[in-house]
């Protein structure tokens, strides 16, 4: 089954509000809108760039979608700081990054946090909000070589409970710890084999008719040099991309290498 490509920019802590808008702007003014024929495009900026981002695309009637990259799971309520599905989905959020690895690293996310985040972004079948399910392993455990039953069993966890009809709203993201930030892209092949290992775990899951339509990304040091050769392999359907999607340039420039 043919996926269409997504390629999502995650741009972490960084860009205020004003150079949020300018950044939108250049990604707008050098994007052709007939590139959406064959793939999507979705940046996740902070909660606080968010609207005046989708506010940009809007006015230029550009469909390239707007992300979260965390929400809470419950829906409203006593929770200082905290931002709910209700209030992504008021603004246009198309997507929500649950799970990255700095969450997990720096701020204690556990696979239950995944799972209850991710269980109720596809539990909300209006006005839906998929997932960027981000799962990967840390340099020991790459060096262990147990890397393949680690992603297994994270994507496991991020999955519990939710059945297929839900599951396939969801998109999985394979992002190596050792690989983000640090410029050291695993390879093609590398990258290939966790991403097909982990169709392998949505097929056993959800069923091969489920597993063989959701899209599997690839993130970690990818750039407009690497992009072409990682995206070309057969279970890598985009990126999520950190550094080089704050540039508007190289943002384009891996877009049009997803083409
Ligand atoms: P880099 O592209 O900066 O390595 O970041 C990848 C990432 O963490 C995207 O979520």
């Amino acid at each position: 089954m043919a996926r269409k490509p997504l390629i999502a920019g995650n741009w972490k802590m960084n860009n205020t509000v004003s150079e949020a808008v300018v950044l939108a702007q250049e990604i707008s003014n050098g994007f052709e809108s007939d590139w959406l024929d064959h793939l999507d495009v979705a940046v996740c900026p902070s909660y606080v760039d968010l609207k005046p981002v989708r506010t940009v695309f809007e006015f230029d009637k550009l469909k390239v979608a707007v992300g979260a990259q965390n929400v809470f799971w419950e829906p409203s309520g006593a929770y200082t700081g905290e931002i709910s599905i209700p209030m992504l989905r008021e603004i246009g959020c198309a997507y929500c990054i649950v799970g990255h690895s700095e969450r997990r690293e720096l701020f204690g996310e556990t696979n239950e946090d995944v799972n209850r985040k991710v269980r109720a972004l596809v539990a909300e079948r209006i006005g839906e909000i998929h997932p960027i399910v981000c799962v990967g392993e840390s340099l020991a455990v790459r060096d262990e070589g147990a890397y393949l039953s680690y992603v297994d069993a994270q994507v496991r966890a991020a999955f519990a409970g939710v059945d297929a009809s839900e599951a396939k709203e969801a998109v999985v993201a394979y992002e190596p710890i050792w690989a983000i930030g640090t410029g050291r892209t695993a390879t093609p092949e590398q990258a290939q084999e966790v991403c097909a290992a982990i169709r392998a775990t949505l097929t056993e899951l959800f069923g091969a008719e489920c597993a063989e339509g959701m899209r599997v990304l690839y993130g970690g040091s990818m750039n407009e040099g690497n992009a072409s050769l990682l995206l070309a392999q057969p279970d890598i359907d985009g990126g999520l991309i950190g550094g080089a999607s704050l540039k508007a340039k190289s943002f384009l420039s891996i877009i049009k290498e997803a083409l």
